[in-house]
């Protein structure tokens, strides 16, 4: 859908609103730094969830198109979350995934089906967390420094079209709080991809 000149201004100002929220996601209880992180409460993850939540439905309303929503959505989550050196998107073309807009530094280009926690999240459907990377059988390595990890299955119309992956340099920074959280996340993408 093609879109107005007014549309975009209102994108613009939307876009004006999101200092202010990373303003707020530095009162939250979440840090960054080891120590912190795991007295966080799941209770203080819902609250970031939820602001997530609002923040995206803002960035994606009225806009469909997939390269721009995708880019959007790696950026507010990398940029809000603590604790991350990675986070993007790979989309499934044939029997493979292949890398799609993400921020962090530059990854493995493309993951065959089945192989990696992103390649075994595709053949389960269903969200994976790896407290422990190197715990975890073929794991794929893109930064010697990531420690844990965390990917949710993205779907449209059904059916499984690409995986959002998280990667952090810490040791179990990822847990089922944080996977409903991402998902939730996830559909807002997915009711914007069909929108
Ligand atoms: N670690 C992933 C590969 C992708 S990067 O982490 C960005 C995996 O094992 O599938």
């Amino acid at each position: 859908m093609r879109r107005s000149i007014s549309s975009v201004q209102s994108g613009a100002r939307r876009a004006t609103i999101l200092p202010s929220y990373f303003h707020l996601a530095n009162t939250m209880t979440f840090t960054i730094s080891d120590a912190s992180y795991g007295t966080d409460t799941p209770a203080a993850k819902e609250t970031m969830y939820a602001d997530l939540r609002s923040q995206l439905q803002g960035l994606l309303a009225g806009e469909s198109d997939f390269i721009a929503n995708t880019a959007n959505f790696s950026s507010l989550v990398f940029n809000t979350m603590p604790g991350l050196n990675w986070a993007g998107f790979y989309f499934l073309k044939g029997d493979e995934l292949v890398l799609g807009p993400f921020q962090g530094k530059p990854a493995c280009i493309r993951i065959k089906k089945g192989r990696g926690v992103c390649g075994t999240t595709v053949v389960e459907g269903k969200s994976i967390v790896v407290q422990d990377v190197h715990a975890f059988p073929g794991h794929i390595a893109c930064d010697v420094n990531s420690r844990s990890e965390l990917v949710v299955p993205v779907f449209s119309n059904g059916e499984i079209i690409g995986v959002f992956d998280l990667d952090s340099p810490l040791t179990s920074r990822f847990d089922d709080v944080d996977a409903a959280g991402v998902e939730s996340l996830v559909k807002v993408l997915e009711a914007a991809i069909v929108a």
